[in-house]
Order: C-alpha cells, then sequence, then structure tokens
C-alpha cells in the first residue's frame, strides 16, 4: 500500500528533474528590424511573440530564448554575418525570419553547413527552398499568390492587363506566374515593366501605363512604402479615373500600411494567403493576443502570420525531438506538418519544404474608419505552380 501510495509523488519527482535541467531552444530571428522595412522583423517577431502568448514560452519543459538580430536590409552579406554568428556563437537551435529573397538565400549556405533548420517567415521566391535541404518556408511563394489572381481576372472579365513589378527575384517571379496563368485563360499582357527594387520613382511608370490604356495593371512591390507611393501616383495621376483597375498580389494592400492608404485603395483586388480581417477563431485568438505583444504595430500582416506559423512550426518540433534538436530529424517532423493557422489550413510540402494553403481573393472595403482586406474567393491548396 505504501510504495503505491508514495508512486505518483516520485513519478512526478522523476519527471521534473530532467524538466528543470533542460536547456532553452535557442532561435536566431535574422530579419529587419530598423530602416525602411523595420516593420518586417517587428512583425514576424510580434507574430512569433503572440504564438507564445496563446501556448506558453516552454515547449516540452524549454523554455524559448529568442536572439533577435537586425540586417537593416536588404541586406543580404550582414544577414549572412548573423546567422553564421547565431550558428557558431550562440549555437542555435534554429534560424528564423528572413524577410527578404536576397537575405534568405545569403543564409541558406549557412544553414546547410551547420545542418541547422532554418523556417523561412516571409522571403517568397520560388527558389528558397531549393538553397538548402534544412530550408522549410511557412509564409507563402509568389507564383503561389500571383497565379490565382490571374485565373480569378481572366474569370472576370478583364482581358488587357499591363504588369508592374520589383526587378528583382520575387517580382520577376510574380510577373512570370501571371503571365502564365493569365494566357492561359485567354487574357493578354500588353506590356510589363520592372522598377527598381530600392527607391522607385512610380510616377513615370504610371504615366506610362496610363497612355497604354490596359483595363488593369497587376502589380508586386515589396509590402511597406512602395505600397503607399504607388497608390499615391496611380492616384495623382488619374489612373482609376482613367477606368484602370488594381489587381495586386496583397504585398501592396498590407495589413501593416492599408489604413495609411486612404481611400485610393478602396476596391483594390487583390490574391493573398492572409487578411487580418479572416473570420476564423483562430484568427481572432491571434489577432487579440497580438495586440496584446505588438507595441504600436496596428495589427498582424501577412509577415506576422508568418512568424505565428513558424513558431507553431518549431514547437512541432521541439515537442517531437526534446533536449537535443538534431537537423535531419527536425526537417523529417517539418515535412508534410499539417497546421490549423489563423489564416486557414496549412501544410508543408514533403517534396519541395514549400507551403501548401488557401489563396483568397480580397478586396479593400473601409469598414468604420479602417480599412480591411475583405475575402470574397479563395482557391484551396495551392503549391507554388512552378515546382
Ligand atoms: C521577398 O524579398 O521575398 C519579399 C519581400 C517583401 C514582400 C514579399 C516578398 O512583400
Amino acid at each position: 500500500m505504501r510504495t503505491n501510495f508514495l508512486a505518483p509523488l516520485l513519478l512526478a519527482g522523476a519527471l521534473c528533474i530532467p524538466a528543470l535541467a533542460q536547456e532553452p531552444v535557442k532561435i536566431g530571428v535574422v530579419a529587419p528590424f530598423s530602416g525602411v522595412a523595420a516593420d518586417y522583423g517587428r512583425q514576424m517577431e510580434a507574430g512569433i511573440k503572440a504564438w507564445m502568448r496563446l501556448n506558453g514560452d516552454t515547449i516540452a519543459g524549454r523554455k524559448v530564448q529568442l536572439l533577435v538580430r537586425d540586417t537593416g536590409g536588404p541586406n543580404p552579406e550582414v544577414a549572412k554575418r548573423l546567422a553564421q554568428e547565431l550558428v557558431t556563437r550562440d549555437k542555435v537551435d534554429f534560424l528564423a525570419g528572413f524577410g527578404f529573397t536576397p537575405e534568405a538565400l545569403a543564409a541558406a549556405p549557412v544553414a546547410t553547413e551547420a545542418k541547422v533548420p532554418m523556417i523561412v517567415m516571409n522571403a517568397a521566391s520560388s527558389v528558397v527552398t531549393t538553397r538548402s535541404p534544412y530550408i522549410a518556408r511557412l509564409s507563402m511563394t509568389l507564383p503561389q499568390v500571383s497565379a490565382p489572381m490571374a485565373t480569378w481576372a481572366a474569370k472576370n472579365g478583364i482581358r488587357k492587363v499591363y504588369t508592374l513589378v520589383a526587378d528583382y527575384a520575387p517580382g520577376i517571379d510574380s510577373e512570370n506566374a501571371f503571365k502564365t496563368a493569365f494566357t492561359a485563360a485567354g487574357g493578354q499582357v500588353v506590356d510589363s515593366v520592372r522598377v527598381p527594387l530600392r527607391n522607385p520613382e512610380f510616377a513615370p511608370f504610371v504615366q506610362r501605363i496610363k497612355d497604354a490604356k490596359p483595363e488593369a495593371v497587376f502589380m508586386f512591390v515589396p509590402a511597406g512604402e512602395q505600397s503607399i507611393a504607388f497608390m499615391k501616383a496611380f492616384d495623382e495621376r488619374g489612373l482609376a479615373k482613367a477606368g484602370i483597375k488594381v489587381i495586386a498580389t496583397g504585398d501592396l494592400t498590407d495589413d501593416n500600411v492599408l489604413n495609411a492608404m486612404g481611400d485610393p485603395v478602396v476596391g483594390v483586388i487583390t490574391s493573398h494567403h492572409y487578411s487580418a480581417h479572416h473570420d476564423s477563431p483562430e484568427n481572432k485568438a491571434f489577432v487579440r493576443a497580438f495586440k496584446e505583444v505588438g507595441g504600436n504595430l496596428p495589427r498582424p500582416n501577412f509577415m506576422g502570420v508568418g512568424g505565428y506559423d513558424g513558431m507553431a512550426a518549431i514547437a512541432e518540433v521541439v515537442k517531437k525531438l526534446g533536449a537535443k534538436i538534431d537537423g535531419d530529424r527536425a526537417m523529417e517532423v517539418l515535412k508534410g506538418l499539417k497546421l490549423a493557422s489563423p489564416r486557414g489550413p496549412i501544410s508543408i510540402d514533403p517534396a519541395t519544404r514549400d507551403i501548401v494553403q488557401t489563396v483568397y481573393i480580397r478586396r479593400v472595403e473601409k469598414i468604420g474608419n479602417e480599412y480591411w482586406n475583405v475575402e470574397f474567393d479563395r482557391f484551396p491548396d495551392v503549391k507554388d505552380p512552378g515546382k
């Protein structure tokens, strides 16, 4: 009798002692936290912290430790150096973050060399996951979100489109995927322009688009300041009045800056994987938690949800592997992983380590004093069409 009585206590003790001795789970977050893209990093970090707010900061007895590093980017050399320091000096279990494709590409060989899983929370050029077997992407790819916009536009009577994209890998991916899907559906791309990644002056490009008289302009530029600048030029040059519509990937109507874009953005149609307006219990809980940890960030955007889901994926690995994160075993956990994300159901394609997810078609609406991406159509289970 007596031994039976003591058994649960002894068992509890046995479970507790190793838990107390556990090392923290170290996550090195590499992203811009200063400069024009400072909100990329801030959104991802707040997304990670929102996950911890809802699920706790200890996984399998290991406390989560974030080592946040600012690239001030886009800045590939700095991203590579920071990733290197995180794996060699700080001995992180995971690399995470990566807002810009060039930064992710620069860090990829570091992940390979050290066999450290690298959780991409935004960088969205198709090629990223091919650069290291230790990369899993919890964000999107540009072709994945661009092709559905083309299919939707062609189905809804838009025939002649002018494309404008940022002149680097994600922009070129977006342009190509849009063109392929749009022409396959019977549409015509009348002309295409690529604008510099840094500080583009949109007015002359917008004027050329106006002169070409397309029915719509399809565009991708990296989220943030540039979206505001584009919509300002579009408004000032009177394109909407000339009957030219804007269709875009949701980077243009990024939730982080949407309220700053104002009335010219109402009615703009975009395709993307996440809207803060998405109606689900998971998203409501996420938005609430994000507001508690996000400082002065107005609401989560797609990089915020990338941070949240990236952290959820890391948690699954830690739960399975416990005290020691072996890179190869971690990738086995990540391949085929399914999660109920605030954006909807997601999974990691075991063949490409890219995300499979619903892509939504949304329209910007003003509700009260705020602007939102309101979803009204969807393409379920979309993969990168080029892979
Ligand atoms: C990228 O560089 O991969 C990137 C940056 C900003 C975006 C989307 C993609 O909004």
